[in-house]
């Protein structure tokens, strides 16, 4: 019997075609929902190997009933849904996607700070409800990117890449991280501050630190007391690493200025959250990595890992 693949989502035929010449893979049905919690368990109990999304839980109940599991894959470089110390006790590998989605994650994180702080949402709002009827001196009128200080919390290889992007607006950029970058201090020309001094001192607040226990709840009620009136919170790693009640009471009394929001704690968010009511809030569904090449890029260095697991060899990118 040649091993069973169960992959959560429907992915691209030409994607999983390699695997299926080997193996016995079967696809959630549905591209835009994910896989009941049940069918997962089910699909598990049988599978040599999972390719996950971030929004499948991979925890210990799951772990201990998947008796053939050699791999997860998981379809994004974090890694938070999945239970490591579970898989480890069980001698499953996981897998993650790395540095084929940097750069385009640091696109989009620009992107959010830049629609955040020139209000490129609400203009956009603005024109097709029929709202402009006059060129007017400060209509629309934003903050400032160019020449502005960065913080960058959680300065890992996209950290550094939106740093560079924020080297060429001219920005001073701030960073904390739990260790120190010589490296990139000394290339990128970023300075190390506490996390106290990045709230104190940027514009621009911008987290991307993985989501573990250290940074779970990071951002409360006092951190956002502690930022400037005029600042701008992007997020664009975890929804949980930030109290979002916080963060609501934050904008309303203006402790901030505005926030841009690709993670939220609980995804998906409801249109009708408070948060989405906001102005100051620009809001994404998720899509920091969302450009085709990379997803695809992202989705063949999973079937990629999971080929090597199944064989035997190194993963490209196991976690840890
Ligand atoms: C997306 O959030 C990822 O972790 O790749
Ligand atoms: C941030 O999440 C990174 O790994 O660069």
């Amino acid at each position: 019997m040649k091993p069973f693949i169960y992959i959560t989502r429907k992915l691209p035929e030409a994607v999983v075609a390699p695997l299926k010449s080997e193996f016995d893979v079967e696809m959630w049905e549905k591209e835009d929902a994910q896989v009941p919690r049940d069918i997962l368990l089910e699909k598990a109990e049988k599978a040599s190997a999972l390719l996950t999304m971030l929004s499948d839980k991979v925890d210990r109940e799951l772990l201990q009933n998947a008796s053939y599991l050699k791999v997860v894959a998981n379809l994004a470089v974090g890694f938070d849904n999945i239970d490591l110390e579970a898989a480890k006790e069980k001698g499953v590998t996981i897998t993650n996607t790395p540095d084929v989605l940097t750069e385009t994650t640091a696109d989009l994180t620009f992107a959010l700070l830049m629609a955040t702080s020139r209000r490129v949402v609400e203009a956009d709002r603005y024109i097709k409800e029929g709202k402009w009827k006059s060129w007017s001196p400060l209509l629309l009128a934003g903050t400032d990117i160019h020449h502005k200080t960065m913080g960058i919390v959680g300065m890992g290889s996209i950290g550094e890449a939106v740093a560079r992007r924020a080297k060429g607006f001219n920005m001073e950029v701030l960073y904390h991280n739990r260790s120190r970058k010589p490296e990139a201090e000394e290339t990128l020309g970023v300075r190390y501050v506490s996390f106290d001094d990045i709230l104190a001192q940027s514009d621009f607040v911008v987290v991307l630190a993985p989501l573990n226990t250290e940074t779970q709840g990071m951002f409360q009620e006092d951190q956002f007391r502690k930022m400037k009136n005029t600042a701008i919170f992007i997020n664009a790693a975890r929804g949980a690493i930030v109290n979002e009640a916080a963060l609501l009471q934050a904008l309303k009394r203006g402790d901030i200025a505005g926030a841009g929001l690709d993670v939220f704690e609980t995804e998906p968010i409801s249109e009708d959250h408070p948060l989405l009511q906001l102005d100051q809030v620009v809001a994404l569904p998720h899509i920091g990595s969302s450009s085709k090449d990379t997803r695809l890029d992202m989705m063949t260095l999973c079937v990629e890992n999971i080929q090597a697991v199944l064989k035997g060899d190194n993963p490209k990118t196991a976690v840890k």
